[in-house]
């Protein structure tokens, strides 16, 4: 029978496709190199049933089942290795090397009558007449295949990966039916079980099958997508072949009549015609073939086109967004949602702190999603930089000491169950990353969707530096309001200074003239008259005025400090003593902690003084039940590297609420009553001080009390 004879020939094709897609990508993994060296032996098996099904002659028949033999016997060690390789443990192992040394002494008995003395025919065709060697070969052959499967099943169980989980459980299939077909086969002659059909082959198939699918939805091997649509193709083939066949047997009985239960021993010109009559059924089934390519891709592609259309809308949105958070949260759950994925998040990475901030992170509601952001390590984005591509979790395994932190991160990466680290690059530099968990579906990003992230990727370094930009106009533009309104502001504080020092000027003459003339009546009445009482008055008020006067004037015509030496704390001491009564009349305590290793200071004693006069008022009046003020002195290095004194004054008073903190050193402002403050104090100091190249800072804690730390450069 034709299905019979060109079975062996289809699972040659698959093992020669498996081989190819091993090979093709990378020849220097391990992984892959097993899986080739497996490959070879199956196909040479293959091929031995193939030339054995072909012939008629019994001393051909021998020749061949010697060259199938050469491929079987390797079978179930190079297997066992495989799965050792595929599940990354270590490969030192004592029953691996039993398994090749079994496997060196079973080839060297091959071509002896010990393992092989002939065939025999049967209805399938010949089998081989099995020598005293056999028994134990079919012992090793069953016990390794066996170990391995073993080994995947408790892998299976440990792998928290669905889709590695998946891609196990599909090489387990594989396995476990060629196990089957391999047992049913062994058994059939050794038992003589004549009317059993040797299912070795076809279950071969379906082994090379399994693997062909989980090379194209998980990623066993990583084969380009041309590789995938002939895989697809072999694999719609495989499918349709039993359609095929059957209409072929069909065609054998009825319309050549010839029986076909039986087997005939027909040779290859036979073979050639029912090719060719094969051929035939294949153009007629041609559009079936199609149909059927057509669902099977959509059973192997439909999720991913859900996914691409995915990615493309999200980019398309991405470019309206201005905000860079939400922009990384329309991201993060977008992928979350749409793809979907367990899990994902963009982080920003400050290579000069070697950092990474989350900007945005999205979980899915499934129940499998990560409870904890992955921790993100300097070394990735290192590894980033350096090859410029996505970080393929499961993929990636790190060999040399060079990669040992990277082998870290991958662990801790995978136990988060993130599927790829997605860079982000800005002028060749690493600036973000996003982070993709793995798909709800359980299967892994294709090339294609990779590439479709790095776009998605690009797009949103073009998104955060338009967000960047954005942000930036908008903060200049703020910055630009402020400048505007402040210089609204001192354009008007400059026009009521001007007003205020003429109006000083003006006034300052007729106070003269009614102190000179108070003091005059003064002197000229007699001092229990009622009359002089009332000019004390009048004397006392036009001093007030006087001072304010003063302040007016000092606070409009900024004089430039007359610098001298000083000693900071006699400028305190002087301060202390002119505020004297005031402070026992407070109930103020003070509290001098100097520096006695002082430097001297460059100041104007007067201007000094007035600004410790005015630090030391408020103290007093932000303590209206009394209290404590501390006056600390210290040296203190200035961000430029210059040495500077540095004064607090602390008090236990009321403190400053955070909404009047900006305001404080504005002109007239005040919080106090109408004549008890004109909001000048701190205005006039901060004047002084910047006169002075020195500074002033508060710290204040509402219903604890204030610090006001001024520094001024020394002598
Ligand atoms: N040590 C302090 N504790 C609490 N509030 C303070 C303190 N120092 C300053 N302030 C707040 O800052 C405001 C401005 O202070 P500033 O010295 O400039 O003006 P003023 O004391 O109100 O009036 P003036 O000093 O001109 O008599 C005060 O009204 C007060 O609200
Ligand atoms: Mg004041």
């Amino acid at each position: 029978m034709i299905v019979h004879k060109l079975l062996p020939l289809i699972a040659l094709g698959l093992n020669l496709l498996l081989l190819g897609s091993a090979l093709a990508p990378d020849r220097r993994s391990q992984r892959n190199l097993r899986f080739a060296y497996l490959a070879t032996a199956l196909a040479v098996w293959n091929l031995g049933v193939f030339g054995l099904r072909a012939t008629a002659d019994p001393e051909t028949a021998l020749i061949w089942q010697r060259v199938l033999h050469v491929g079987v016997i390797p079978i179930p060690v190079l297997f066992y290795h495989y799965v050792l390789a595929f599940l990354d443990l270590p490969r030192r192992r004592p029953e691996l090397i039993v398994g090749y040394v079994l496997c060196g002494v079973f080839l060297a008995a091959w071509p002896t009558p010990a393992f092989l003395h002939g065939v025999t025919e049967s209805t399938w065709g010949f089998m081989p007449a099995a020598g005293p060697l056999y028994a134990p070969f079919f012992v090793y052959f069953q016990s390794y295949l066996a170990l391995g499967l073993v080994r995947l099943v408790r892998a299976y169980g440990s792998q928290s990966s669905s889709f590695k989980r998946n891609r196990t459980l599909l090489v387990i299939t594989g396995v476990e039916v060629s196990l089957l077909g391999g047992i049913v086969d062994i058994a059939r002659f050794m038992l003589r079980w004549d009317w059993l059909y040797p299912i070795g082959i076809p279950s071969n198939a379906v082994f090379a099958l399994a693997l062909g699918v989980a090379i194209v939805r998980y990623r066993l091997m990583d084969v380009g997508v041309l590789a995938k649509r002939i895989v697809l193709y072999l694999l719609t083939s495989a499918a349709l072949a039993p359609i095929l066949f059957l209409g072929l047997w069909g065609l054998d009985q009825v319309a050549l009549g010839r029986p076909s239960a039986s087997m005939p021993a027909d040779g290859v010109g036979t073979l050639t015609r029912d090719a060719v009559i094969l051929l035939l059924v294949f153009t007629v089934a041609l559009p079936l073939l199609r149909k059927l390519e057509g669902g099977l891709e959509r059973l192997m592609f439909r999720r991913r086109h859900g996914v691409r259309d995915a990615l493309v809308k999200l980019i398309k949105e991405l470019g309206s967004l201005l905000e860079i958070t939400a922009l990384a949260r329309t991201l993060a759950e977008g992928l979350v949602t749409r793809v979907p994925v367990l899990s994902a998040g963009l982080y920003r990475y400050d290579a000069a702190a070697s950092r990474f901030t989350r900007l945005a992170r999205a979980t899915s509601d499934s129940a499998d999603a990560p409870a904890t952001s992955p921790v993100l390590d300097k070394a990735l984005a290192l590894w980033l930089g350096m090859t410029g591509r996505t970080l393929i979790v499961e993929e990636t395994s790190f060999r040399g000491g060079a990669y040992t932190k990277m082998r870290a991160v991958v662990a801790q990466l995978e136990a988060e169950r993130v599927a790829l680290v997605v860079p982000l690059f800005m002028e060749g530099e690493v600036t973000a990353v996003l982070v993709v968990g793995e798909k709800l579906s359980g299967e892994i990003f294709d090339t294609d969707e990779i590439e479709l992230l790095e776009m998605l990727a690009g797009e949103t370094v073009i998104a955060l530096k338009n967000a960047g930009l954005y942000q930036d106009l908008q903060s200049r533009m703020e910055e630009l309001q402020r400048t505007q309104e402040s210089l609204v502001e001192s354009a008007k504080l400059a026009a009521v200074g001007e007003l205020a020092a003429s109006v000083a000027h003006e006034i300052n003459t007729p106070l003269m003239v009614i102190l000179g003339n108070s003091n005059l009546l003064l002197r000229q009445l007699p001092s229990n008259s009622p009359a002089s009482a009332k000019v004390s008055i009048i004397e006392m008020e036009a001093h007030r005025a006087g001072k304010i006067v003063r302040d007016l004037l000092n606070f409009a015509r900024k004089r430039e400090p007359k610098r001298e030496q000083l000693s900071a704390h006699d400028v305190l001491d002087r301060a202390i003593d002119l505020l004297g009564p005031k402070l026992a009349l407070a109930h103020v305590e003070v509290e001098r902690v100097f520096d006695l290793s002082l430097p001297a200071i460059a100041g104007d004693r007067d201007q000094l003084t007035q600004v410790f006069l005015n630090l030391i008022t408020n103290a007093m009046d932000a303590m209206e039940t009394g209290g404590r003020v501390v006056l600390q002195t210290g040296i203190h290095q200035g961000d430029d590297g210059r040495t500077m004194v540095s004064v607090s004054v602390s008090d236990t008073g009321h403190g400053i609420p955070p909404e009047h903190r900006a305001r404080i050193f504005e002109p007239f402002y005040t919080t106090k009553s109408e004549g008890r403050g004109t909001g000048l104090g701190l205005s006039v100091s901060l004047g002084i001080l910047q006169m002075h190249g020195g500074s002033i800072e508060v710290d204040s804690k509402v219903g604890h009390g204030t610090t006001m730390r001024v520094t001024v450069p020394v002598w």
